[in-house]
């Protein structure tokens, strides 16, 4: 039974059927690349609804990716560079089955979908994407997370010949970020591997990134090399930067202001130069399927 987050929502409340039918054509594409790809069918009708999406365009020239520059066309301009083809993600720590994983064989393994999230950076904009990629719960559950296990920790590559901006102490590398493992085996917690059908661009993480669309952007670590489960909150790279201003948690939440900026209101990539701002919704509206993982928690102490 796959799982299905808004229950509201039926195929024919996807709005536009010719873009639906043409996603369903990228998807075929993606699963002649080798991948598995879920066409039809429950899944698929993850809807999309009212969202719509960013540009390819959009999504794939504004950027956070420090590794390659602080600028936002840092990048798209010098992620090229990055060599993403043999890949491997080690996954140890509290596991039964600790090793290298071939991205190739994880691909082979995983259910590709499609997942059109609204995504919230902590500075403040946002777009909304179509992602496509598998859930993490199913990663973790093919190397057997062990029951002492109670978050999880993700490394980025760390390879400064490629990746330009690490010979600059921006952040301390690699960047690493950490869930709680329910967190991390929540549904709507993805790995994705594509944009819009295509593999991921460099730019966005590829060959694969983490997305978890209630949380601030800066959660969604990108081209993953390494997943450790621990019995410990692992460090996260802009907790360990400024932590005064980033917290574990970083749930999106109008209600709770970064230290320097209102959190209420965010400005949509590709609204244009006179696009009004739009509020922010309360855990970037994926309130209904994950508020109560935070039940009994004060989110303003928690940030
Ligand atoms: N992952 C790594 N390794 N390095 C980064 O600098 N930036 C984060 C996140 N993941 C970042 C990262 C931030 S701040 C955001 S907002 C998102 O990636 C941006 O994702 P996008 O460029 O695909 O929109």
């Amino acid at each position: 039974m796959a799982y299905r987050w808004k229950n509201d929502l039926k195929d024919a409340d996807v709005t536009d059927h010719a873009l639906f039918l043409n996603r369903r054509q990228l998807m075929a594409g993606v699963a002649g690349a080798g991948l598995v790809a879920a066409t039809g069918g429950p899944r698929a009708a993850f809807a999309q609804a009212a969202l719509e999406p960013n540009s390819f365009e959009d999504i794939t020239s504004y950027n956070n990716f420090y590794e390659f520059g602080t600028g936002k066309d840092d990048p798209a301009k010098y992620a090229s560079k990055l060599t993403t083809a043999p890949w491997t993600v080690t996954i140890d720590g509290l596991v039964d089955k600790p090793g290298e994983y071939d991205f190739a064989d994880i691909m082979a393994k995983m259910t590709v979908e499609e997942r059109i999230y609204r995504f919230r950076c902590v500075e403040a904009w946002s777009m909304v994407v179509p992602w496509n990629g598998f859930e993490l719960k199913d990663l973790l559950d093919l190397a057997g997370v062990q029951s002492g296990a109670k978050y999880v920790a993700f490394e980025t590559l760390y390879r400064p010949d490629e990746m330009v901006g690490q010979k600059f102490p921006v952040l301390e590398w690699p960047y690493v970020e950490g869930l709680r493992l329910d967190e991390a085996m929540h549904p709507l917690t993805i790995m994705a591997t594509g944009i819009y059908g295509k593999d991921l661009p460099n730019q966005n993480g590829a060959p694969l990134r983490l997305v978890v669309p209630w949380k601030y952007g800066f959660k969604s670590i990108k081209s993953v090399v390494k997943i450790t489960l621990t019995d410990k909150e692992p460090p996260t790279s802009w907790n360990v930067a400024n932590s005064r201003e980033y917290g574990f948690y970083s749930n999106v939440n109008p209600n709770v202001d970064h230290k320097r900026w209102s959190q209420a209101t965010e400005r949509q990539i590709g609204g244009g130069l006179f696009a009004k701002r739009i509020p922010t919704l309360m855990l970037n509206g994926y309130e209904d399927e994950v508020a109560g993982l935070y039940d009994g928690m004060d989110l303003s102490v928690n940030f």
